[in-house]
């Protein structure tokens, strides 16, 4: 991979890369196509990460459909899947490790201690090895996005990180690989986490600014749907992830919370 990358390079084609874990779905093909209109040459990886998961995450029953997910590949604009197996992204125990500070520990951070470090590093690897002119990564994402782009800011890497909005389910859901662990009950009342960002920014419309007031309407509609636990609700700065005490111009509501055993998360940004 990495040899052919470099020759592409050479010959003036712009590669783009999108990093995914499988388990494909609309999200991940919505990376694909625009990626597929602003490049010469796609590049999709699968690789479900083991340094980004903790002792106790699902890193073993991660969903994973690696023949579904090269048909939706080949119909979606890929030119290249690229799929290692660990020994080949991790020759040896991980001893070199990337991490951004200050972003890291908070959020999904304080949930899931080392895992935007073990984020960053693969990224970081999938970037030398496919050399790509740009990346792309969703909003779902919308802290992982963050610790991209300072990562890539903070080493000089020559890839521009390309962000592109959150694709939901008709009810709103934000799509992700870990619906499928929800049961019939859990999945309707996943959508409790879109309705609570939707409640708060129809509250910071219609006049209430304070930033505490939209994170009590987040809680109230979380928790007014039995069986959700709220991991957090926060609003904060998009550019920093600091917690707001004030409202600003522009704000990102964000929400994690447990269904079960499953952990989803989402996001608004309200300017
Ligand atoms: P994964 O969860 O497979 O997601 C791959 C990419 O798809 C990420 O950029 C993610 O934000 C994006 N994505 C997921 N759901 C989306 C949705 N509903 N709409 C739009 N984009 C969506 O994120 C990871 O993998 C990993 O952490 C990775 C970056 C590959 C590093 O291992």
């Amino acid at each position: 991979m990495q040899s052919s990358a470099e020759s592409l390079r050479k010959k003036g084609k712009v590669i783009g890369l999108v990093p995914t874990m499988g388990f494909l779905h609309e999200g991940h093909l919505s990376l694909m196509w625009s990626a597929r209109q602003t490049c010469d040459v796609v590049v999709v990886s699968i690789f479900v990460n083991p340094t980004q998961f903790g002792p106790n995450e699902d890193f073993d029953r991660y969903p994973r459909d690696i023949e579904g997910d090269r048909k939706k590949c080949g119909s979606s604009g890929a030119d290249i899947l690229f799929i290692p197996n660990t020994l080949e992204m991790y020759p040896e125990k991980p001893m070199v490790f990337i991490s951004v500070e200050g972003i890291s520990d908070i959020l999904e951070g304080a949930s899931r201690p080392g895992h935007f470090r073990g984020v960053a590093t693969v990224v970081a690897k999938l970037f030398h090895i496919v050399k790509p002119h740009k990346a792309f990564f969703g909003q779902k994402d919308f802290q992982q996005c963050v610790v991209i782009k300072r990562m890539v800011k903070g080493l000089n890497l020559d890839t521009e990180v390309i962000v592109l909005p959150t694709v939901r389910e008709m009810d709103g859901l934000a799509m992700s690989s870990r619906n499928s662990y929800l049961n019939a009950d859990e999945r309707r009342a996943a959508t409790a986490l879109y309705r609570a960002l939707l409640a708060a920014r129809d509250l910071y419309k219609t006049g209430a600014k304070e930033p505490e007031k939209l994170r009590q309407k987040m809680r109230d509609v979380l928790l007014a749907e039995q069986g959700v636990g709220i991991d957090y609700v926060e609003v904060a700065d998009p550019e920093t992830l600091a917690s707001l005490d004030t409202a600003r111009g522009n704000m990102i509501l964000l929400v994690a919370a447990r269904l079960g055993k499953t952990r989803l998360l989402d996001n608004l940004l309200v300017s």
